[in-house]
């Protein structure tokens, strides 16, 4: 692996030296102090695998130098190692073959820019970098982070907060927290990377094992999460469904290992589950304990209903779901109907149940739970207004379930067993009927 390394500062030129040999000891490395010697350089070394190069610096500049290595060797990973933002220059704005590394850079944002290249990882295309939000709890179930991490300042602007290769131990996390900073950011080139870090991180076995059931409740929880953001990112692609199979699974795994943790009342006034992701599994553990209870409670059936739990609002975001809660009035429904059709609260039945047909390992009748989840026992739901009668009984189940959920994080103090005794009348067609006494047994 030959390494052209151009910078007027020699000091950065030699620590650049130092993080490449040390994770690359092959690497045949050369140093130019500026475009010009670089480019001398080049017609002598014939051609190199990787250009790391400075903008300001005498002679010819990094912009210079980048516009007459795309003349010669158009393929040249050509990657920028600056603290402006590229697109300022003229010979970089609008450019789009060419990779950008941050100042001050640390050994890994050095090391696994030059992985991902050599793994096939094309430029940004130029643009202002895109960024993936992360929540600062689900940093902190990382021992060290791979990746920089950044804050946003404003739509625009992102300022680097941590190195690659930093540890986020409590007291980083108390720096956030203080600053009532619940969400960084990293890359979204490096998003892919970040996943496989975090379950690398938290699912190997010997640390899985020893982690407690709420902390996995938590930790699967963040995952669902991830996959989540992953597929609004990379599409449905095999790697992503990869990953949500194995969510499912390690649900399934847990829920069975764990007959007995359904305190479902406690978890429900968590303000955590009342966000997207930990709905899921809640969701999860209520409809095992209500399958349970109906004699339902076949291996399969489970695992409809778990696939159905962590699928069936994956295609909205945090935002979208807090909406989602005023679905349950019927006025609203109507009115999103007339002002806005497409509007992705009202297609997500619909879009997540597609989802699973192209899903080879899911089951049959998932996406008719999928689908059918927010129809309701009056018949005035959504996506097709369905009458009671021609909703499955599992699609019934599963709507109840949310019921309770979504009562809960309307109203953290609700009586929920008084509450399901006044829901008599609203439940009692079939197939909700037969459900309603099992449900209710739960909370009482
Ligand atoms: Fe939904
Ligand atoms: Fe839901």
């Amino acid at each position: 692996m030959k390494v052209l390394i151009v910078e007027d500062e020699i000091d950065v030129a030699d620590l650049l030296q130092i993080f490449i040999s040390l994770e690359f000891p092959e690497a045949e490395i050369t140093i130019a102090t500026d475009g010009q010697m670089a480019l001398d350089k080049l017609s002598v070394l014939r051609s190199v695998d990787f250009i790391f190069s400075d903008f300001n610096m005498p002679k010819i500049n990094g912009g210079d130098l980048y516009l007459e290595v795309r003349k010669q060797f158009p393929n040249l990973p050509f990657i920028l190692v600056t603290s402006e933002e590229p697109k300022k220059h003229k010979q970089f704005n609008g450019a789009n073959d060419f990779y950008h590394i941050d100042k001050p850079f640390s050994d890994k944002d050095i090391n696994n820019r030059i992985v991902q290249i050599q793994a096939g990882v094309k430029p940004a295309a130029g643009k202002s970098r895109d960024y993936v939000p992360i929540d600062v709890r689900t940093l902190q179930r990382l021992f060290k982070i791979n990746t920089a991490v950044y804050l946003k300042i404003s739509a625009e602007k992102y300022v680097k907060v941590l190195h690659a290769g930093t540890e986020f131990n409590q007291s980083e996390v108390q720096r956030f927290s203080d600053k009532a900073i619940d969400e960084l950011y990293i890359e979204k080139i490096e998003f892919e990377n970040f996943i496989k870090d975090f379950r690398k991180n938290v699912f190997a076995r010997l640390a899985w094992e020893k982690v407690k059931t709420e902390e996995k409740f938590d930790i699967l929880a963040d995952d669902v999460a991830l996959i989540g953001k992953a597929s609004r990112i990379f599409g449905w692609s095999p790697a992503v469904v990869e990953l949500a199979q194995e969510n499912i699974s390690n649900v399934i795994n847990l829920v069975k290992s764990e007959p007995n943790f359904a305190k479902l009342a406690n978890m429900l006034k968590n303000e955590k589950n009342k966000k997207l992701a930990s709905h899921t599994i809640l969701l999860t553990f209520m409809l095992t304990e209500l399958a349970t209870r109906m004699n339902w409670a076949s291996q399969g059936t489970i695992e409809k209903l778990t696939f159905a739990a962590i699928l069936h609002d994956i295609e909205l975001d945090d935002d979208l779901f807090a909406d989602k809660q005023t679905l349950m009035m019927h006025d609203e429904i109507l009115a999103l109907k007339e002002t806005d059709p497409d509007s992705k609260l009202l297609l997500h039945p619909i879009d997540a149940s597609q989802l699973t047909l192209n899903w080879p390992m899911c089951p049959s009748d998932v996406d008719v739970v999928i689908r059918q989840h927010h129809e309701r026992p009056d018949g005035r739901g959504f996506p097709l207004g369905l009458a009671p009668f021609k909703i499955s009984p599992l699609s019934a189940a599963f709507i109840m379930c949310e019921d309770v959920i979504y009562k809960c994080m309307i109203d953290s103090d609700a009586d929920l067993k008084n509450y399901f005794i006044n829901q008599k009348e609203y439940y009692s067609r079939e197939p909700f009927k037969s459900i309603y006494p099992k449900l209710l047994e739960i909370f009482l």
